[in-house]
């Protein structure tokens, strides 16, 4: 097992993958370690077959990041900056196009670069004491891992740009109005509250989600004729699984599925 330093990674025996981001004295900053950490961790459990679904949040209640590292942009040259811009956005793709969902487990802040991330995962799950913007133009800078892409394609350009423009922080309720987070959590047991909605995501046929995901994600940057082909060939592909034989079989049957990824 690779040693990490600002990253905890476990698994459990119910196919649940926890990457904790775990750089409590700078609020879970990204720097390059902390991304390439999440990559190797993301790569691990995207190949572990056992693996069904994968959670990323922070730990303890204060962050689940406070976006790329400050510190580390200090005499920044637009060369390190474009550099920065690849690596943030080569882990969002990476969660993007991983074949299991990814899930955002919001516990505390997640600003700037820590909000993009989240924004790159499947769904996003808040605690109520969860706290998201886009607070790069507080410093002088704007987004730069999807935030004016993904942030508009979640909520919508007059959100968004209220987001952007003034790098105002919301609470978790008012993020789950706009749509940015698909439920708020107590943050009292919030992560057990998040183990036992994602073990129901453990549960689902793997290839049916794995083409699900890939057809919603695909599917919105392409023209409905095209996206809709793209669906009737997955449909075809997810056909061809030994788990729709076994979900029709458990459904005619009266009894629960057990899906096997096959
Ligand atoms: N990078 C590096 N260090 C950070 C950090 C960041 N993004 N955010 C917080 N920290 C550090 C602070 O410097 C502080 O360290 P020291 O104790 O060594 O001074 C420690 O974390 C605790 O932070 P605060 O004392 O500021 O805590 P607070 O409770 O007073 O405030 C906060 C919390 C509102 C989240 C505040 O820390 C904050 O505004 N952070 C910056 C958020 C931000 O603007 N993020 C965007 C970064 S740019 C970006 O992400 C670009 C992109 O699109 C990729």
């Amino acid at each position: 097992m690779v040693e990490f330093k600002y990253i905890i990674y476990e698994k459990d025996e119910r196919g649940i993958a926890i990457i904790t981001l775990n750089r409590p004295e700078a609020l879970n900053a990204f720097d390059k370690v902390v991304i390439n950490e999440v990559l190797t961790a993301l790569k691990d459990a995207e190949k572990d077959e056992k693996v069904r679904v994968i959670v990323l949040t922070g730990t303890g209640e204060k962050a689940f990041s406070a976006g790329a590292d400050i510190k580390a942009m200090q005499g920044m040259t637009p060369l390190r900056a474009r550099e920065l811009s690849i690596l943030g956005n080569t882990l969002c793709r990476t969660i993007e196009d991983c074949g299991k969902p990814v899930i955002a487990a919001i516990n505390g802040y997640a600003l700037g670069g820590g909000l993009e991330v989240a924004m790159a995962c499947d769904l996003r799950i808040a605690s109520e004491k969860a706290r998201m913007g886009q607070t790069e133009i507080n410093i002088g800078l704007i987004p730069g891992w999807g935030g004016t892409q993904r942030l508009t394609r979640l909520i919508g350009k007059t959100r968004a740009k209220e987001l952007v423009f003034t790098g105002r922080i919301i609470d978790a309720r008012t993020a789950e109005q706009w749509g940015l987070v698909n439920m708020v959590f107590p943050a009292e047991g919030f992560m057990e509250h998040v183990r036992k909605f994602v073990a129901e995501l453990a549960e689902k046929a793997p290839v049916a989600l794995q083409i699900a995901k890939s057809l919603i994600n695909k599917g919105a940057d392409v023209d409905l004729e095209v996206a809709l082909t793209l669906e009737r060939e997955g449909f075809a592909v997810v056909a061809s699984t030994e788990d729709l034989q076994e979900g029709v079989s458990a459904f005619l049957e009266k009894r629960k599925p057990q899906f096997k990824g096959k």
